[in-house]
């Protein structure tokens, strides 16, 4: 494929590394260049270094560019539906209820257990087709829906499956210690181990994940059994995740602190001594307003985490429970509207500091020399318009290593393939 330079873009959003949470780097009347899937030069219209003069030419006629979003929490691949649990919580029953009554995860378990990796494979492959048409290019996804070795290795291998069809980055994290599975109900010490001493390590053997992940809350996982699952996992090279103190203060801010976890996740429940260790420590902080808008939850403290420095990274947490959508650009709103970020600080969460909290911030993440050319082409005059003004899809396409992955409209001068 040919270099290619973008002209009179209205707003390149950098989202660059520096600056903080609110600070995007961005350039009006910008221009970029395009070479062998990376970013070659970002800057002014006026300032093209002559090298690039030549090369061939999409005139965005002022439209806006931003990094390819990275939704860096997702259980992408899941059996069944839960509308019926929906339905329940509105009429007044708490997640937790339907939990313990064996819905929730239990039952998209046996959903996803019964399922064929085909099934799996098809659904999530029309998922991940869509979000590309939103602008996503990066996608964390987890198993946990299995909770038995097979059902583990069944849900990972779609992932791999998965990441060699679609043109999206995949990243697979190990959940298994996402519940109590029914059959352990009574020997939780036993369910522990069968993922300490057999999941994990033919995990890694099969390289199927890069993160452990573990629910840190009241209806699945103490404190202390968290530190066990991801202390192993950590020894066996996988980094660590927690979904922390999203219903109730766990200590799961404190635990992910200690262990150096890259990132904690929804935090609701964040105590101040959590918050503070967080900061410390560099975890990043995922918000997933999707999750509280669907639980009918507190709202995340996402101003006091950002005064404190800690970086909020922001992503759709696609589930059949409590997070039934995976539009990233509706959870940025959310993060704003929910949350109280700002428009540039949200979406700085669901481009670098998402890419932090996958510790990928020196690939992606970001429209800077040398990274991916990862990024979408937004139909707004810039980025609090955009965030602002809520319709179906303001993404009129999106770009991976460089290459057109969708678009509404023919780009002159740009192949498909
Ligand atoms: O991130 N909190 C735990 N896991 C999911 C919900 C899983 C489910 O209800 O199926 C979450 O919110
Ligand atoms: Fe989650």
């Amino acid at each position: 494929m040919n270099p290619f330079l973008f002209t009179n873009i209205g707003s390149l959003v950098r989202a660059h590394p520096s600056g903080g949470q609110g600070d995007l780097g961005v350039i009006a009347d910008a221009a970029m260049a395009v070479e062998r899937g990376r970013i070659a030069w970002v800057g002014t219209s006026r300032a093209v270094p002559h090298e690039y003069e030549t090369w061939d030419r999409v005139d965005l006629q002022q439209k806006m560019v931003v990094p390819g979003l990275i939704d860096c929490h997702t259980h992408l691949a899941f059996g069944g539906w839960r509308a019926d649990e929906f339905e329940q919580r509105l009429l007044g029953v708490s997640y937790q209820e339907i939990a313990r009554a064996g819905g929730g995860i239990l039952s998209t378990v046996r959903a996803t257990r019964g399922a064929s990796a085909d099934e799996l494979l098809a659904r999530a492959e029309r998922v991940l087709c869509e979000m590309s048409t939103l602008g996503v290019t990066t996608v964390e996804c987890k198993s946990g829906y299995g909770l038995d070795l097979e059902s583990e290795i069944k849900t990972l291998k779609v992932y791999a499956s998965l990441a060699q069809r679609s043109p999206l980055t995949l990243v697979p994290t190990f959940l298994g210690a996402h519940t109590v599975p029914l059959e352990y109900r009574e020997r939780r010490e036993e369910y522990l181990s069968l993922v300490v001493d057999r999941m994990l390590p033919e995990v890694v053997e099969r390289n199927l994940a890069r993160f452990c992940d573990v629910f840190v809350e009241g209806v699945a996982f103490t404190r202390e059994e968290g530190r066990r699952v991801l202390t192993a996992a950590q020894k066996l090279g996988l980094r660590a995740k927690i979904h922390a103190d999203q219903m109730s203060d766990g200590g799961g801010a404190l635990l992910a602190s200690e262990l150096g976890a890259v990132s904690a996740d929804h935090l609701e429940y964040i105590s101040p001594e959590g918050r503070d260790a967080m900061a410390r420590a560099g975890v990043v902080a995922v918000a997933l307003p999707f999750a509280t808008l669907y639980t009918r939850g507190i709202p995340l403290r996402a101003r006091e985490l950002v005064a404190a420095g800690v970086r909020v990274a922001v992503a759709t947490d696609f589930n059949p429970g409590t997070a039934p959508s995976f539009h990233l650009p509706f959870a940025i709103n959310l993060a704003c509207t929910l949350y109280g970020l700002t428009p540039s600080e949200a979406v700085k969460g669901a481009t670098y500091y998402a890419a932090c909290a996958l510790g990928m911030q020196d690939e992606i993440g970001s429209l800077e020399p040398g990274k991916s050319a990862d990024f979408a082409i937004i139909d707004a005059p810039d980025v609090n318009h955009w965030v602002y003004y809520l319709r179906a899809n303001s993404c009129i396409a999106t770009f991976k290593n460089g290459k057109k992955i969708y678009s509404t409209e023919p780009f002159d001068g740009v192949s498909d393939s």
